[in-house]
């Protein structure tokens, strides 16, 4: 097999592990966003239908939105239901700690709205993701959502922080990427992250930012598939 068919096979045990070890009946549920997020709600979908399970979805983002309608799911919104049963997201980095780097896809905002407002928050990974602290896997920079106006001196003051911020641009259109809410997000390397909990109070004590990549203290369990196909679960 290949490197990129491994790790897709990885994703894929870990979704379906996850699913078979956490859903229930009349769940209200947190779709998280990325590509390991899409093998989870596929297997949230056969399940809905094999067991009628009466499954209600919240998005974390335009693309599990879509995600929920294309799988015929239910949609509904925090509004409706804001206490969430069981949020399922992926991740960029898990630490020992089971800390986490998200964001690699733009969501993290919304992506940690919902897991706030989630009794349980079960991450699903592929083996790259695992590290004893966050940034030594994930090379590129803890994403950041801001606010476009106040871009540049919340790059000045991430800097005095000991970070090196990046704008992330867009793909297929000049300029900077724009999130879900309309904001800009910064890449910002900070090397390896001893303390993520401090780290994430002082960056958002900064105004202008909106929230930070770094889930601290969140996750309740992790699922990372390995490359022999085997599911590590922490
Ligand atoms: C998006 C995220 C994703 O969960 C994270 O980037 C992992 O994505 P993938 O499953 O594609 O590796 O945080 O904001």
């Amino acid at each position: 097999m290949s490197e990129n068919e491994l790790i897709e096979l990885g994703k894929k045990n870990a979704a379906i592990k996850a699913i078979e070890d956490n859903l229930e009946k009349n769940m209200i549920l947190g779709i998280g966003s990325g590509s390991t997020v899409v093998y989870a709600v596929e297997e949230i979908a056969k399940m809905n239908k094999i067991k009628n399970l009466n499954l209600k979805c919240i998005p974390t983002s335009f693309q599990s939105y879509q995600l929920i309608i294309e799988n015929s799911l239910t949609l509904v919104s925090l509004d409706q239901y804001p206490e969430i049963d069981l949020d399922i997201d992926g991740a960029d980095e898990i630490d020992k700690d089971l800390n986490l780097i998200k964001g690699g896809g733009g969501c993290l905002v919304q992506e940690k709205i919902i897991a706030s407002n989630s009794r349980k928050i079960i991450i699903i990974a592929d083996y790259r993701k695992k590290s004893n602290f966050l940034g030594e896997q994930w090379k590129k920079g803890v994403p950041i959502e801001v606010i476009p106006i106040a871009y540049i001196p919340i790059m000045k003051k991430l800097t005095s922080l000991g970070g090196k911020p990046i704008l992330r641009m867009a793909k297929m259109k000049a300029g900077p990427l724009i999130t879900d809410n309309s904001n800009f997000i910064l890449d910002v390397d900070f090397g390896i992250i001893q303390n993520p909990q401090e780290l994430d109070q002082k960056i958002i004590q900064i105004p202008g930012v909106v929230d930070t990549g770094l889930f601290v203290k969140m996750a309740s369990n992790a699922y990372i598939g390995q490359k022999d196909g085997t599911i590590i679960k922490i």
